[in-house]
């Protein structure tokens, strides 16, 4: 009996082998979950490729743990100005603190994920490159920032890691499984990102009320026959098309032919279909307007390469079609659809249970639909989903699961949901799971929208799930029924004493919708509460959160 047979399943080091088998680490900081799919799809690409690799979620991660790697690729995105996302904070804050061990051993590389129309485009990524190295980690290749449509840069970019990593990290001949959890995500269906499934619509019905200021739908899809499933707290990914009438305009502005081949991604079709199916038009973003600027000769637009914050606000209200409107150029066919990303499927935080609703899915959408530059504007997902598709017809979906925004495993624990406008999504979805499951734990909801009669969205299932007594408490925030804002954060003070008792019991504490302005005014909320309740000064509080967030008691599905 020897040190070899420790451990359950442990790796057995072959005897002729001096050194410990290298392994390669693939740690990953996801919010949405897109760095997650990248880790996960090249953990997969590397084993296919004999290396020695495993997969680990950074929240999931000791810090320290670093010391002791020989290869680690980092897969981290950036949020906000140049935020780290939640699962990343800990090792991150750490590499870069005096704590950090010299890690002359370590040899990395890191793929950022980010938004180039963003001024911290991918900083996250770049700060583990910069702290990594200064505490002596060698990189094994330049570090890959990714826009938002990365996956073929994605693909070159790691077919050249494996190429320079295999030579180390190879597997032995002897089956060596200790490291590499296999990866069971979406293993149930054939169907991803790249494979969706034509999920047919049943219903889209507007709720909110005629005199809105919002038009919001609630839909419902059919996965009948996919095998997808999803948990309360997964987002569902749509792939659209763009309006066809705003591609004829937009041909129109240029004087191109719609029947004119073009390629993209190596795919010849005509210029109407690249541009109604495949390139993104309903935003702008920063390669355009390089390279559009070269046929266009305006000084305006020559300007704005120079300045990020001009340029983000620029970009931010305009969709392609308003910069060809606005400064004329004479460009081909190819011309254009070079200048054009890819479309990228849009995310919504699934609105139903399976518990409850099977083979469909449900969402909450809000179409965006808004005047700028003359003309009207509708948002390229939401318009396709609100009033492009009709009932019965198909709508490419895959489901992308978010293990960072999950119920309690334990039905008894107490739940405090903070959803304001769409927000309410998952909570939807939440509440119908408990009830199928009949946990016992007590449930509060705060919701927030503009006004009582339009837009208490779901309001006679929140009534009924109340009187079944399994929603415990609703509160809400109607911001425009009276002189002053009434918002959820406002909403969670006045209930500060409470809030923190159901903390103190155990509660979990959610957060879903906008994460510029409602999303950091709920979480100062929260840590003023902390502080006031708890008889804590800002720090502590603060640190209180971040143990809140550490226990994964405190997550935020924002957007
Ligand atoms: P408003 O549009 O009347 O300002 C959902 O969009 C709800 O969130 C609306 O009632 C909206 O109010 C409100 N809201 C706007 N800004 C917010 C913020 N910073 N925090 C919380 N809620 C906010």
């Amino acid at each position: 009996a020897g040190l070899a047979q420790a451990g359950q399943g442990a790796t057995v080091v072959p005897q002729a082998q001096s050194t410990a088998q290298a392994t390669l680490t693939i740690l990953y900081g996801s919010q949405t979950g897109n760095a997650k799919g990248v880790a996960s799809e090249y953990l997969q690409q590397a084993q296919a490729a004999g290396l020695q690799a495993k997969l680990v979620n950074m929240a999931d991660y000791k810090p320290r743990q670093i010391k002791s790697e020989t290869h680690v690729l980092v897969v981290v995105s950036t949020h906000g100005e140049g935020d780290a996302p939640d699962d990343a904070i800990e090792l991150h804050e750490f590499i870069g603190s005096k704590k950090a061990p010299k890690l002359d051993n370590l040899h990395f590389a890191v793929i950022g994920l980010g938004d180039s129309s963003y001024e911290f485009f991918c900083q996250t990524g770049k700060d583990f490159e910069k702290r990594l190295s200064d505490l002596g980690a060698k990189p094994i290749c330049d570090r890959l920032d990714c826009d938002v449509d990365y996956d073929d840069a994605v693909a070159v970019w790691t077919k050249q890691l494996t190429d320079l990593i295999q030579p180390q990290l190879t597997a032995s001949a002897a089956p060596v499984l200790g490291g590499a959890a296999p990866v069971t995500a979406g293993a149930a269906s054939q169907y991803s990102k790249k494979n969706p499934f034509s999920a047919s619509l049943i219903e889209s019905l507007k709720i909110t009320g005629r005199d809105s200021v919002k038009d919001i739908r609630h839909i419902e899809l059919s996965l009948e026959d996919s095998g997808l499933t999803y948990q309360p707290g997964d987002a569902l990914g749509v792939w659209f098309t763009n309006d066809p009438d705003m591609v004829s305009d937009l041909i129109q502005l240029l004087a191109l032919d719609a029947s004119e081949e073009v390629s993209v991604s190596n795919q010849t079709q005509t210029l109407a279909t690249a541009l109604i199916e495949h390139l993104e038009l309903t935003q702008s973003y920063p390669k355009f307007v390089e390279a559009y600027a070269a046929f266009a000769g305006s000084d305006v637009l020559n300007a704005l390469q120079e300045d990020k914050a001009a340029l983000r606000a620029f970009l931010a209200e305009r969709q392609i079609i308003d910069i060809v409107r606005e400064f004329p150029a004479k460009l081909s066919a190819q011309q254009l659809v070079d200048g054009l990303r890819g479309i990228t499927p849009r995310l919504y935080s699934i609105a139903s249970s399976q518990a409850e609703v099977e083979d469909e899915v449900h969402l909450t959408v809000a179409l965006v639909e808004y005047d700028a530059h003359g003309q009207p504007h509708t948002g390229g997902a939401s318009g396709f989903l609100s009033k492009r598709v009709q009932e019965g017809e198909p709508v490419k979906v895959f489901i992308e699961h978010n293990d960072n925004f999950r119920l309690p495993q334990n039905g008894d624990t107490p739940v405090i949901m903070v959803g304001p406008g769409t927000g309410i999504a998952p909570f939807r979805a939440f509440m119908q799971e408990r009830q199928a499951q009949d946990a016992q734990g007590k449930n509060w909801l705060f919701f927030g929208n503009p006004n009582f009669t339009q837009d208490f969205l779901y309001q006679t299932e929140w009534q009924s799930l109340v009187k079944d007594k399994v929603l415990d408490k609703i509160t809400l925030a109607f911001s425009r029924d009276q002189a002053e804002k009434i918002y959820v954060q406002h909403r969670l003070r006045q209930h500060g004493k409470e809030v923190f008792e159901w903390l103190e019991q155990g509660a979990h504490f959610y957060v879903c919708g906008d994460a510029d302005r409602m999303a950091k005014d709920v979480e100062q909320a929260l840590i003023d509460i902390v502080a006031e309740h708890g008889a804590k000064s800002q720090q502590q509080a603060e640190e209180y959160i971040s143990e809140l967030r550490k226990a994964k008691r405190y997550q935020k599905d924002v957007y």
